[in-house]
């Protein structure tokens, strides 16, 4: 395991008061939306289990099923703000939403995985350990690992990619989202001793890092690799605004992805990973002065064209990805804790800064609005013409973990 050092980068006293009030109001108002959010009645023959995931056009809650790779999302937020307020009813929710999320641990059909049950049992175990919590990891990372080939070294994403400019089909596509599942190997190999997962975990990120960013540091969204020689073939996009461009939260999954696997494995390779895709990000001209990206770094510009079947080339206006800005101010906090001197402090500063436009009333909601959710102006999908500026449930739970993180910066804690 990487060691966490945190310089004293806060100021003064007053200041670190001021700053804990600011997470203190912000986790108490999540926590006041999410009460209303659990109290919203279910809507028509709704089942019991949906997941909350955004925001419908009438101003309702849309909810996705446990199998929605955003499952996990909202019994992870809970967990965080119920262990920040120590509030027992909604801990006691918190294990509700987590229990519906069990029959996930054998899904297989496609990489997600790892989001859905390391945000929900991953974070049920670390706030309230229990034995059978360790089995339903073990047996999550298991069908994680049945899409692991070792010709390849990565783990299939999808199924199979066309691609936005033809009709071209891929048969082993990897997506840099993939970073994010290798949380869930590394703590199975923890619990059960067993190494074939961190292996797994190891082989991808070795392989992703070498194929996926590119010389400036951006990232493909997708890699295509070949299932018979493991060779790589071509990087293009699904979400992003074309293939060479980087799209915004795919270098947020970047950065915090091999931000994690540095943390499991201590390998130095990996911190040098996670630091490029982190300076692509705050170093980019387009990166607005609140530090929430844009959708895609390089949508309209010169140079970048999307695929002919994609609804970025019907695009006029732009849109911010608050969803990216929140993941990449948790990624950030612990990454300034792995580098020293003035990048350490540029890391802490615009995760800090992120939060507090985040937390502002550009992108927070008000109390009963946005449908409950906290976070406005994501971006989901642009290509697909999906979820654009809207709340995700994602959003809220990346935001609500970077304020967990930085409060636990500020006490000097360990965050892990
Ligand atoms: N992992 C899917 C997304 O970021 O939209």
């Amino acid at each position: 395991m990487a060691t966490l050092l945190f310089a004293c980068a806060f100021g003064n006293t007053q200041a670190q008061e001021t700053e804990k009030s600011f997470i203190r109001e912000n986790m108490e108002f999540a926590a006041k939306q999410y009460h209303l959010m659990m109290k919203t009645p279910a809507q028509g023959k709704e089942r019991k289990g949906l997941m909350p995931h955004s925001m419908r056009k009438d101003g309702t809650v849309s909810k996705g099923s446990i199998y929605l790779w955003t499952s996990g999302f909202f019994p992870g937020s809970l967990w965080y703000l119920s262990d920040f307020l120590g509030d027992k009813p909604l801990q006691d929710s918190a294990l509700v939403y987590t229990r519906y999320m069990e029959p996930v641990k054998t899904f297989t059909d496609n990489h997600d995985i790892g989001f859905m049950m390391y945000c929900s049992y991953g974070n049920a175990n670390r706030f309230a350990p229990k034995a059978a919590y360790n089995d339903i990891l073990i047996e999550s990372a298991k069908s994680l690992c049945t899409r692991f080939s070792p010709v390849t070294g990565v783990i299939k994403s999808w199924n199979s990619w066309r691609s936005w400019n033809d009709e071209t089909r891929f048969e082993y596509p990897v997506i840099i989202d993939n970073m994010m599942n290798l949380e869930l190997l590394f703590a199975a190999s923890r619990i059960s001793g067993d190494d074939t997962y961190k292996n797994v975990a190891v082989s991808h990120a070795l392989k992703t890092s070498k194929y996926h960013i590119r010389k400036d540091g951006s990232f493909y969204h997708i890699a295509m690799y070949d299932p018979k020689t493991g060779d790589f073939i071509k990087g293009e996009t699904s979400q992003g605004y074309s293939d060479n461009s980087a799209w915004s939260r795919g270098q947020g999954w970047a950065i915090y992805g091999f931000t994690v696997v540095y943390r499991e494995t201590g390998d130095k390779r990996f911190l040098a990973t996670a630091e490029k895709a982190a300076d692509y990000y705050i170093n980019h001209p387009n990166l607005p002065a609140d530090k929430v990206a844009w959708w895609d770094f390089n949508a309209h510009q010169e140079g970048f064209t999307p695929g002919i079947r994609s609804n970025a080339r019907k695009l006029t206006a732009n849109y911010r990805d608050a969803s990216a800005a929140a993941l990449v101010a948790s990624a950030l906090f612990e990454l300034s804790g792995y580098v020293k001197g003035k990048k350490s402090e540029l890391y802490l500063e615009t995760a800090k800064k992120i939060l507090h436009s985040l937390g502002s009333e550009k992108y927070r909601a008000k109390l009963g609005e946005n449908a409950n959710f906290i976070i406005m102006h994501c971006t989901g999908a642009i290509p697909q013409n999906s979820e654009i500026d809207v709340p995700l449930t994602y959003a809220d739970y990346y935001f609500i973990e970077a304020l967990h993180r930085y409060n636990k910066i500020l006490n000097h804690e360990p965050l892990f």
